[in-house]
C-alpha cells in the first residue's frame, strides 16, 4: 500500500555542510535541491499530500544571519518553482505561523498558496514557522472561543480546529539524518504514523531515498492497537 499523506523533517543540512568545511547555508542550500527532486517523485508516484518541515517556531532562535539565509533560500524555492508546481497541478498550502515570515516570504507563498488553490494533483504543505505544541494550543483556544460545551469535545474537534484539518491522515514520518525525535512536528497528526529514520543527510536524500522508504511502509503491518488475525479477518469481509 502507498501512503497518502508522506511528511518529511529535513535534517541535517548543517552537518552535510560542516563535514565538507562549508558554511551551513551550503547545506541550505542543496538541501533545497533536495525538496525540488523530492516534490517532483511525489507527484509523480501519486502521493496525495506531502508536508515538508522546513522551519521550525524553535529555529527562530538561531543565528540571524542563518535565519536570514533560511528566508532568502524559502523565497528562491518559491519563485524558482512557482512554474513546476503550477505546471503540475500542485496545491500549495503552509502550516504554522506565518504571520511572522518576513515580507521578502510572505508575499511569493500567499501569491502561490492563492494561485495553486485549484490544484488537484497533490497537496504539498509546507510547515514554516511551525511547532506542534503551539498548533494544539491555537486549537485549545478556537475551541474555547466558540463556547463550544467540555462534553461535545471529540478527537475529530480538535482535529477540526488544527491546521491539518483538511489533509488526509498523516501516514508515514520520515526523519533523516539519523535524529530520532519528532521536534515539535505533527505530534497530534503522528499518533498512528509510521516511523522513518534514515542516517542519510537531507541534501543527500534524493527520490531513490524516498522510494526505499516507500518500500519500508509498503511491508508494514498498522494495526491501529488490533491484533493481525483481526486484521486477516477484515481484508477477508
Ligand atoms: C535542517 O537542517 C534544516 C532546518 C532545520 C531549517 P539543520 O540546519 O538542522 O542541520 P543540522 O541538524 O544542524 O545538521
Ligand atoms: C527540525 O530540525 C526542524 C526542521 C527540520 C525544520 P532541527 O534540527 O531544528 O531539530 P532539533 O533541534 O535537532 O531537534
Ligand atoms: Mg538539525
Amino acid at each position: 500500500m502507498q501512503p497518502r499523506h508522506v511528511a518529511i523533517i529535513m535534517d541535517g543540512n548543517g552537518r552535510w555542510a560542516n563535514t565538507r568545511g562549508l558554511p551551513r547555508v551550503e547545506g541550505h542550500r542543496k538541501g533545497a535541491e533536495s525538496v525540488r527532486d523530492v516534490v517532483r517523485a511525489a507527484r509523480q508516484v501519486g502521493i496525495e499530500c506531502l508536508t515538508l518541515y522546513a522551519f521550525s517556531s524553535q529555529n527562530w532562535q538561531r543565528p540571524l544571519d542563518e535565519v536570514e539565509a533560511l528566508m532568502q533560500l524559502l523565497r528562491e524555492y518559491l519563485l524558482e518553482e512557482r512554474q513546476e508546481i503550477m505546471e503540475n497541478d500542485i496545491r500549495l498550502i503552509a502550516i504554522g505561523h506565518i504571520e511572522r515570515l518576513p515580507a521578502i516570504v510572505r508575499e511569493p507563498l500567499d501569491a502561490l498558496i492563492r494561485d495553486s488553490s485549484q490544484n488537484k494533483s497533490m497537496t504539498l504543505c509546507l510547515a514554516l514557522s511551525y511547532g506542534a505544541r503551539e498548533a494544539l494550543v491555537d486549537a485549545a483556544r478556537a475551541a474555547i472561543r466558540s463556547r463550544i460545551p467540555p462534553e461535545a469535545l471529540t478527537e475529530s474537534t480538535i482535529s477540526s480546529y488544527l491546521p491539518t484539518r483538511d489533509l488526509p491522515p498523516l501516514d508515514l514520518l520520515i526523519r533523516t539524518s539519523g535524529e530520532q525525535r519528532i521536534s515539535n512536528f505533527l505530534l497530534w497528526e503522528a499518533a498512528y504514523a509510521e516511523l522513518y529514520f534514515t542516517d542519510t543527510l537531507w541534501p543527500d536524500f534524493r527520490r531513490g531515498e524516498l522510494y526505499t522508504a516507500l518500500e519500508a511502509y509498503a511491508g508494514r503491518e498498522r494495526r491501529f492497537g488490533l491484533t493481525s488475525e483481526q486484521l486477516r479477518a477484515k481484508a477477508n469481509e
